[in-house]
């Protein structure tokens, strides 16, 4: 039976970032790969297990920890997990971090008025209206991550060749775990 562990690949960054884009696109290779895999996404979450939960400091902090929990069962059984969630504070990312074996923090960089500017659900145009509180960015602090394992530019770069990066990224990773003794 396959008991080693699986990565958990944690996309952070803005809202409209491309943190969903891409982890679609890495896992998608990872599975070419034979790999097991599962997505854990923000928005998805946010209607089932993490459902009920609002954007404060405490509920986000809660949202994250849930999210860690079921990354790792699902790492410890030897399935890749692409987490994307905007987990906007350092705390929660030391948390998860510290949690998980196999963590690797993912910083997708996009500029906010460049994310602004594509508004693929309309929430910055509602935020700037005043009719959503706490909306990161705008009314609600995103700690930009300090030693991210990958920084990817989804401003900049294509989404083939950020999911590249991340690729060649974990592949470097793992010939330095069989080189070691
Ligand atoms: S986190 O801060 O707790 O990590 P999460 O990634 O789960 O956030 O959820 C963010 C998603 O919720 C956004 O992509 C957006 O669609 C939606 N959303 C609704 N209200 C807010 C808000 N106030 N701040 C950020 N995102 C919000």
């Amino acid at each position: 039976m396959d008991r080693q562990r699986g990565s958990v690949l944690w996309f952070t960054g803005l809202s409209g970032a491309g943190k969903t884009t891409t982890a679609r696109q890495v896992a998608t290779a990872l599975m070419d790969a034979g790999r097991r895999v599962e997505m854990l996404d923000g928005d998805d979450l946010r209607e089932t297990i993490c459902k009920g939960l609002g954007f404060s400091r405490e509920e986000r902090i809660e949202n994250i920890k849930r999210i860690v929990y079921v990354a790792k069962l699902l790492s410890r059984n030897g399935v890749d997990v692409l987490v994307s969630a905007i987990t906007p504070y350092r705390e929660m990312r030391d948390y998860a971090r510290s949690h998980l074996p196999t963590f690797v923090e993912i910083y997708v960089q996009c500029p906010l008025g460049e994310c602004e500017r594509r508004d693929v659900k309309g929430l910055y145009a509602k935020a700037r209206r005043g009719e959503l509180a706490h909306f990161t960015g705008i009314s609600d602090p995103f700690e930009e991550p300090e030693h991210p394992d990958i920084t990817i530019c989804t401003s900049g770069f294509t989404i083939q060749r950020n999911c590249e990066t991340v690729l060649s990224w974990l592949q470097g990773q793992s010939q330095l775990m069989n080189a070691a003794p």
